[in-house]
């Protein structure tokens, strides 16, 4: 089983857009897939239908669940999608109070880690959709997964933005006590604009051995999917998008689990 992470504390670079695309992609070339969504605004599970106000079968009641000592019943929590191989567990509003209720209690950072270990023959592929900030669940994402993918608006704030990003990994991986391997994705590029070409260089200047070599342009057909509530490959016609995060996927597949070294 394969476990990545979707994170970036900067908001609205792509990490939901980037999990729906993958695991869409993954699902079709018959791989077993299981997308998480870890932030409270629910936004990939709104994506594929769910309401993240009202959904019951979530994320929320597994926290609970460990937090008070009870079994784990994650394949309760598990919807399926009218795409074949892909399941969700979606996020529910009120994981927002889960920092308030146990960001101090003991073993609550291993919670998703714990969760997955017991569906590991079920799935091939588990994508993990983390919130755009630092608490205890993208503490859960980044001890549970064995890869962070850090997608990265080709725009200069957001550059800023991943570097704290990378600070953030660096103070997890140091109470973790492991290496957190990690690949920068660059997301919503625009070839035409001064601005995308400068940040993309500065990019491949400053982070070269950890970056993918496929760029995510800007492609609108990304947000046709979202509203119509399917990963970009399911809808129909050729995209640059598509094509993107197909090499994207294809590249990642096909390197070796936990090579931190080898750029994808
Ligand atoms: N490559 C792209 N081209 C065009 N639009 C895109 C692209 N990637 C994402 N978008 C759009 O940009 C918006 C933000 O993307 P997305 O929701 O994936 O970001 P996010 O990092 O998950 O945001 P948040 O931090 O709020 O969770 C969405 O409307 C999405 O459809
Ligand atoms: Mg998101």
């Amino acid at each position: 089983m394969r476990i990545w992470a979707i994170a970036n504390q900067k908001g609205g670079v792509g990490k939901t857009t980037t999990t729906v695309s993958m695991g869409g992609i993954l699902a079709q070339a018959g791989k077993r897939v299981l997308l998480i969504d870890l932030d409270p605004h629910g936004s990939l599970s709104s994506y594929l239908g769910i309401d993240p106000e009202t959904v019951e079968r979530s994320m929320y009641p597994l926290f609970q669940q460990i937090a008070s000592g009870d079994e784990v019943q994650p394949q309760a929590m598990i919807h399926t999608t009218e795409f074949d191989g892909l399941g969700v567990i979606p996020a529910s509003t009120a994981m927002a109070t889960l920092e308030k209720q146990y960001g101090a209690k003991n073993g609550m950072g291993l919670v998703l880690k714990r969760v997955l270990s017991s569906l590991y023959d079920v799935y091939d592929n588990v994508l993990i959709d983390c919130p755009p900030m630092l608490g205890l669940l993208m503490v859960n994402a980044l001890a549970a997964c064995k890869r962070v993918i850090i997608p990265v608006q080709t725009e200069h704030l957001a550059i800023k933005g991943m570097e704290r990003m990378l600070r953030t990994m660096q103070m997890i991986q140091q109470s973790l006590n492991a290496d957190i391997a990690y690949t920068i994705v660059p997301t919503m590029y625009d070839q035409r604009t001064v601005a995308c070409r400068q940040s993309l260089q500065r990019l491949q200047n400053d982070h070269r051995s950890k970056m993918t070599r496929v760029v995510i342009p800007i492609d609108t057909r990304l947000r046709d999917a979202s509203h119509q509530g399917k990963p970009i490959n399911y809808l129909r016609g050729d995209s640059q998008g598509l094509q993107a995060y197909q090499r994207f996927v294809s590249l990642l597949s096909g390197r070796r689990q936990n090579d931190a070294r080898e750029v994808a």
